[in-house]
């Protein structure tokens, strides 16, 4: 069962996109609930989350279960033809879990015991939280797994969010177990860790705890395994009780994921989780006051279709309009929430849901916006709810179909989470806002990127693009080289190549030979020092000039494209092409301006054989993704911009239903849907 599944479902055979929210009744009185689902109807809401946080009025005492209230709930969401994509509520367990199994409660790092108040308080290696977790899955899947309105089921709720790392005994034993498994000696883990530095040398595994508070930088390879860890124990909990709701039901589980969300994913390894999921579903918000924030949506919906290996996926959250948890929540404009949607559907989502139905009267997320504003019906809110509803049921074709792209970013989890590690070279090297980077330079060429790891399969797309790729494999290293030398264009930037799957530096003990030592040889350069720059600092180049970061070094095999112009790395090559095999690598050594960019980019795409679509020059603001299915495309429009943009195209364009007639005109921020002719 996947995504095409539930689409079908939702639309009785042919597919329907799913529209709707996390639904939370538990917080209303009964009398609200009959308005619920009739405004659910008027907006055309065909998909609500339900149960997410209900563990505590489901399961009021241990082992005593009070379903009523969401028998319901269900019922009537079903009579009113709603599905519901059910939640295990395993996410936040109840006050009394915790007061009578206090030492199930996580702890953090300087040893400070957490507790309940907040939500997600357990550590994910208590045995007392997955015995209780799996026991009321077991009552949820046994009691609703026949439910009519039962489309699909959701595990937990965003795992690694507000549950932090537990860093207690639970942990403890948990992580030497897992340190066992992957290293069988000591022998292996010290050779890993690199223990002879500091007098770090480990006799015995009772020795190995948790990076717990140390006087100064704990061991990067230490705190390398204990992320993977980390997410490797949260999987668990999670495999366990999707195996419970499997066994009852065959329909479609998933859980959550939160994409780049400003850093916040970064407890969990994504790409090692997607495959367990039937669905692959992500949350995304905003980053209020980024003005390009709509091109930070497009690189998170780009990573989830990357994690469901392009398979259509479903957008389990988002908002109609401002958050309650940045510091300053800026409202959506009018129109932007439909365009921020129209944004995921045109990147692979096959649903567009919301953080929450009704915004809530109580608690800490009162000022979050919802489907249902606390102003009520007559507001612009809820006009561009039922205006989306309609929209989307317009562009039900979509479903299914898949996106076309010619080019690919790189993004290991591994590479990631060590290049974050404290004790570098520069704080300016950092791995989401490079990625960012790069992201945007293709975005702004109009191009289309799909998300990768260094191990996939990497020779259909003309371009590979690997920023910052700290942290290589062996493996991952030999398949870049192998996707240059069939006939690929790739480029590495800075940092790149640096250090084994342990944190160690790649390189001959004896021979040297410079950085970076898994590409010296694909890129035909030799880096001999890293030179980063001050705040704000720029260096020239040849052409424009580079920020944060610069080297000195030579080429070996490699054309030097631009070098940098003063300072101490005077001469040195900063953007470099190589030809290897039938393919090319280039390597950027800085962060290029847009000055910088323009004069190499247009020859990294021409070595590609791509080129920019005339839009991304006209009209700057325009976005333009496509999608296909058996031999039909549609062509994506999203206007961010304060003019009208003219796009010539022959179809139907779907939300109003018109031909094009040759050429569509995408008013300043609007959308549009066309079936190319
Ligand atoms: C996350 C959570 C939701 C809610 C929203 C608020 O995505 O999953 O429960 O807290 O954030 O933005």
């Amino acid at each position: 069962m996947d995504m095409n599944d539930l689409t079908r479902q939702l639309g009785g055979g042919t597919p329907r996109i799913a529209f709707g929210a996390d639904y939370n009744p538990e917080q209303w009185p009964r009398d609200v609930w009959k308005h619920d689902v009739e405004l659910m109807r008027e907006a055309k809401v065909n998909l609500v989350s339900v149960g997410i946080f209900s563990w505590a009025l489901l399961e009021p005492e241990e082992g005593r279960y009070e379903f009523g209230w969401l028998d319901e709930v269900l019922d009537l969401l079903h009579e009113n033809g709603i599905a519901v994509d059910l939640a295990n509520a395993s996410a936040s367990p109840p006050p009394w879990f915790t007061v009578k199994y206090p030492d199930s409660a996580p702890v953090d790092a300087d040893g400070v015991r957490q507790t309940h108040g907040s939500r997600q308080a357990f550590a994910a290696c208590s045995p007392d939280y997955r015995r209780a977790a799996a026991a009321l899955t077991t009552a949820i899947a046994k009691r609703y797994a026949d439910h009519p309105a039962l489309a699909m089921w959701h595990v937990h709720n965003e795992y690694g969010c507000h549950n932090q790392p537990d860093f207690g005994p639970h942990a403890e034993r948990g992580f030497r177990e897992w340190l066992r498994n992957r290293y069988e000696s000591l022998d292996g883990l010290n050779e890993a860790w690199g223990t002879a530095f500091w007098s770090q040398h480990y006799y015995d595994w009772a020795e190995i705890m948790p990076p717990r508070r140390s006087g100064t930088h704990i061991n990067p390879s230490h705190q390398l395994d204990f992320a993977r860890f980390s997410s490797d124990s949260l999987l668990e909990c999670f495999e366990a009780e999707a195996a419970i709701l499997r066994a009852q039901s065959d329909k479609p589980v998933t859980t959550n994921f939160m994409g780049l969300n400003m850093g916040l994913a970064r407890p969990i390894d994504y790409w090692r989780w997607a495959p367990r999921m039937d669905i692959v579903s992500n949350d995304h918000y905003l980053i209020a006051e980024d003005l390009r924030n709509h091109q930070d949506l497009a690189l998170a919906a780009d990573l989830t279709r990357g994690w469901a290996d392009n398979a259509p996926w479903l957008l389990m959250e988002h908002s109609t309009s401002a958050v309650n948890w940045q510091p300053r929540n800026i409202a959506k404009a009018p129109g932007q929430m439909l365009r921020n949607s129209f944004q995921h559907l045109a990147r692979g989502a096959d649903g567009i849901l919301f953080f929450q139905w009704r915004a809530s009267r109580a608690g800490a997320e009162k000022f979050h916006s919802g489907m249902v504003p606390h102003a009520g019906r007559d507001t612009k809110v809820w006009r561009e709810v039922v205006q989306l509803g309609k929209a989307l049921e317009a562009a039900s074709e979509v479903a299914g179909s898949r996106v076309a792209a010619d080019a690919a970013l790189v993004f290991d989890t591994d590479a990631r989470w060590a290049a974050e590690l404290d004790s570098h070279p520069s704080i300016e090297a950092q791995p989401t806002r490079e990625l960012r980077d790069w992201h945007d330079a293709l975005y702004r060429s109009g191009i289309t990127a799909d998300l990768r790891q260094s191990t996939d399969d990497l020779r259909a797309y003309r371009l590979v693009v690997a920023p910052m790729l700290y942290l290589v494999t062996d493996d991952g290293a030999a398949n870049l080289r192998r996707y240059v030398e069939g006939g690929g264009t790739l480029l590495l930037t800075y940092f790149s190549g640096i250090v084994d799957e342990h944190d160690r530096i790649i390189m001959d003990p004896v021979e040297g030979g410079g950085y970076p030592g898994a590409f010296r040889d694909l890129l035909g350069v030799e880096i001999e020092e890293f030179f980063p720059l001050r705040d704000g600092e720029a260096l020239a180049l040849t052409a424009g000039s580079g920020e944060r970061w610069s080297e000195l070094g030579r080429t070996t095999t490699a054309e030097a494209v631009s070098r940098y112009e003063r300072g101490p790395t005077a001469g040195s090559p900063a953007v470099t092409r190589n030809v290897s095999g039938a393919g090319t690598a280039y390597y950027v050594g800085t962060s290029p301006d847009a000055e910088a960019l323009a004069a190499f980019l247009p020859r990294v795409l021409e070595d590609a054989g791509l080129e920019a679509p005339a839009h991304a020059a006209e009209f700057p603001e325009l976005e333009v993704v496509r999608r296909t299915s058996d031999g039909t495309s549609w062509l994506f429009a999203i206007n961010h911009g304060e003019v009208d943009a003219r796009l010539s195209v022959d179809g139907i364009e779907l939300i109003s239903g018109t031909p094009t007639e040759g050429a569509l005109t995408i008013p300043a921020g609007g959308v549009a849907v066309v079936r190319l002719a």
